[in-house]
């Protein structure tokens, strides 16, 4: 049965505690949170992505995406970023804002692409032609040699949380920065 966290250090946790489960969980709701960007003509982007690591300490979230994708070159123009998560087993929905002006470093990147390209999902950053040129098939047909792939990973720094409950009697909002804790009408 579904605890009910009751004091904002027991929510705290409790958000900090499911972000990680759902970076090692696949069926975990939190695992493909959609990522709100601004797009380089200064338009809404969005997508989804798979989360791959949350760390309480450092506040960061992390994601792996092919370093030619649009969403890089967005980023890089416009670090500040929001994803959204829901999960109906929890009834949370979470609004991360998040700064992506922290870069991994090129030995992190690399000894990620070394676990990465043991797993099915290596082709994902093997494709010859970036994400969303043009292709002939719906889908990439070559794949480049694993040296020159396009692995990236991408380093969110978490500014704000915007926590939403919704309870069968009544809903529950909170805006948590790293020491501040205000309660929100829903
Ligand atoms: C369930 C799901 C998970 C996805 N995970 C990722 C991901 O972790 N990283 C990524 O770059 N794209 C991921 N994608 C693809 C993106 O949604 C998007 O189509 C692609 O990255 C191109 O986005 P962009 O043009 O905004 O850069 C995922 C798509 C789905 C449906």
């Amino acid at each position: 049965m579904k605890k009910n966290f009751q004091s904002p250090q027991e929510i705290r946790q409790q958000i900090w505690k499911e972000l990680g489960r759902a970076s090692q969980d696949r069926h975990h709701a939190w695992r493909t949170p959609v990522l709100a960007t601004t797009g380089t003509d200064g338009t809404v982007n969005a997508r989804t992505v798979v989360l791959r690591s949350a760390d309480l300490a450092s506040q960061t979230l992390k994601i792996y995406t092919d370093r030619r994708s649009p969403k890089v070159q967005e980023l890089t123009n416009e670090p500040n970023a929001l994803f959204v998560f829901w999960s109906p087993r929890l009834s949370w929905q979470l609004r991360v804002r998040v700064s992506f002006s922290n870069q991994a470093s090129s030995s992190q990147v690399e000894a990620q692409w070394q676990r990465v390209k043991q797993t099915a999902s290596a082709t994902d950053y093997l494709g010859q032609l970036a994400p969303g040129s043009p292709c002939a098939e719906g889908h990439s047909a070559y794949t480049l040699p694993e040296e020159v792939n396009n692995f990236t990973l991408l380093i969110a720094q978490v500014l704000e949380i915007d926590w939403l409950e919704l309870g069968r009697a009544q809903h529950r909002r909170a805006r948590l920065l790293q020491n501040h804790w205000q309660w929100l009408t829903p």
